[in-house]
């Protein structure tokens, strides 16, 4: 990769805490979100209901849990959309520590947070290109500011901007449909499209909500794979919810599942396959992990 879409260097921070299982390769990773006793009230409902859980770098971590179990609610308080009732949400961010609650979610881009969402949220008149240019907008100069430096620095600048969605565009397969519009790609690849809007913000954590929803299983396969490539090659952690068993395990490193609110397990995929409350919270839901 250029230098223009190389990772960020970051600055490790002192951790006394990871507490991954064994056989997890990334037990030494650095910390990178710490949840603690985290609560959500919505009236009387409490959606989320005392979880802590880490996350570290360059991991993929799955979420699963049955329908209203609390997962986009979890990811709508790491992604400041929603306050806690109760709890901590620590971040280690470019310049250390991060109290999450402390934030507004347009906050999160500029200390390294992106989302994606349960229902696929892109600017469907607009282009590809467009989209993309859209994520990485915040990192540029504002255009009056741009107009005072002159014509040609606002227009090299443009082209810079050009040049580094395009490349984002090149590596993630979709290059060339950068000029169609959002809306005519078809459903699998305008998923890709709001990953690729969302990595233009160069995070370092990346929340994906439910991705396969909708997808055939040929397009779940090649999903897995997107997923662990952009994982590699921007050195992102991936904190992504799913449904669907089979595919959350085949390219989790660790699971959290919860369940009415709760965290009712968190290990390996083999770890949380047999684990009886995650059989028993499954139970009337088909159990497709073959
Ligand atoms: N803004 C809100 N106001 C009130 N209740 C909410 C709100 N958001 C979520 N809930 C409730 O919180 C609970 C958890 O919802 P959430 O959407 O987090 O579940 P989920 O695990 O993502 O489920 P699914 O698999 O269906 O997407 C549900 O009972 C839901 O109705
Ligand atoms: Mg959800």
């Amino acid at each position: 990769m250029n230098s223009g879409l190389e990772v960020q260097q970051i600055k490790t921070m002192e951790n006394k805490e990871t507490n991954l299982p064994s056989s997890t390769p990334e037990a030494a990773s650095p910390l990178l979100l710490d949840a603690r006793e985290v609560t959500i009230r919505f009236g009387g409902l409490v959606a989320v209901n005392k979880v802590s859980f880490q996350l570290h770098e360059n991991e993929i971590v799955g979420l699963i849990g049955p329908n209203g179990a609390g997962k986009t609610t979890l990811f709508n308080a790491i992604s400041a959309q929603v306050p806690l009732s109760e709890g901590s949400l620590t971040f280690r961010g470019p310049e250390g520590k991060i109290d999450l609650t402390r934030l507004q979610a347009h906050d999160m881009t500029r200390i390294g947070i992106a989302r994606t969402f349960q229902n696929i949220r892109i600017f469907k008149r607009m282009t590809v290109l467009e989209n993309v240019l859209v994520g990485g907008h915040w990192r540029y100069r504002q255009p009056a500011i741009s107009i005072m430096l002159g014509q040609r620095a606002y227009r090299e600048e443009e082209r810079k901007r050009t040049a580094e969605a395009m490349e984002l565009l090149e590596l993630l397969g979709l290059a060339r449909y950068a000029h169609d519009p959002a809306r005519s790609l078809p459903y699998g690849l305008q998923r890709r499209l709001e990953i690729a809007r969302a990595l233009a913000t160069r995070p370092r954590l990346l929340l994906i909500d439910e991705p396969s929803a909708g997808m055939n299983d040929q397009e779940t396969m090649e999903l897995v794979d997107f997923i662990q490539n952009i994982r590699r090659q921007f050195g992102l952690t991936v904190f992504l919810i799913e449904h669907d068993m089979k595919f959350v395990m085949s390219f989790s490193q660790r699971i959290i599942v919860l369940s009415s609110g709760k965290k009712i397990a968190e290990g390996t995929p083999a770890e949380v396959q047999r684990h009886p409350l995650v059989i028993e919270a499954y139970l009337g839901e088909e159990m497709d992990y073959a």
